[in-house]
């Protein structure tokens, strides 16, 4: 993690830059690269067998909603992030999308979870763990509310 990282205090920002983080994170959500490496590892995860996925650090929702659009997945899945701004634009957009009978958001720290313990078939954190102070905590956080043998997913990049 960079030493100040704009996810760590993103609960501070201010609206304008807010609203800036939401539409970088929706644009690059539909960069066709970026929606192939995300449908890449989507594709190998066996959704159709997943009644409940965990998205930790949601953003607004961008991987969220790609997972519930797809053919393969009929279940459910859960949005946490500490951002109540971003929850906010997330339910906005799968709302608008058609999408938010599936998907429930909430605010949350994934290093301090409320779930139960084996509770999801499986999780993803999408461009997270390179922004968490305990990169070794999200792992454990994720895997504690992870039924045994279901997959976790955990893609980043160093865009450094
Ligand atoms: C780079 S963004 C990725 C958002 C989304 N997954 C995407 O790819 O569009 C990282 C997200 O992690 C969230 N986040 C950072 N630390 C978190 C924590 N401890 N618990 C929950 N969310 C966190 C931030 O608020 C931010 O929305």
């Amino acid at each position: 993690m960079a030493k100040s990282d704009v996810y760590q205090s993103i609960s501070a920002l201010a609206p304008d830059a807010l609203q800036k983080i939401i539409d970088r994170l929706e644009f690059r959500g539909k960069d066709p690269i970026f929606a192939a490496m995300r449908d890449a590892y989507l594709d190998r995860m066996d959704l159709g067998s997943c009644a409940r996925v965990l998205d930790l650090g949601c953003g607004s929702g961008v991987a969220t909603r790609a997972l519930a659009a797809r053919a393969d997945f009929k279940g459910e899945i859960v949005g946490i992030d500490l951002s109540e701004a971003l929850i906010a634009a997330a339910k906005g957009f799968a709302s608008d999308e058609g999408l938010s009978d599936r998907i429930e958001f909430r605010t949350g720290d994934c290093l301090n979870l409320e779930d139960a313990d084996d509770s999801y078939d499986a999780v993803i954190t999408h461009t997270l763990i390179s922004h968490v102070s305990d990169p070794g905590g999200l792992i454990a956080s994720a895997a504690r509310v992870l039924k045994q043998g279901s997959p976790m997913a955990m893609f980043d990049g160093d865009y450094a």
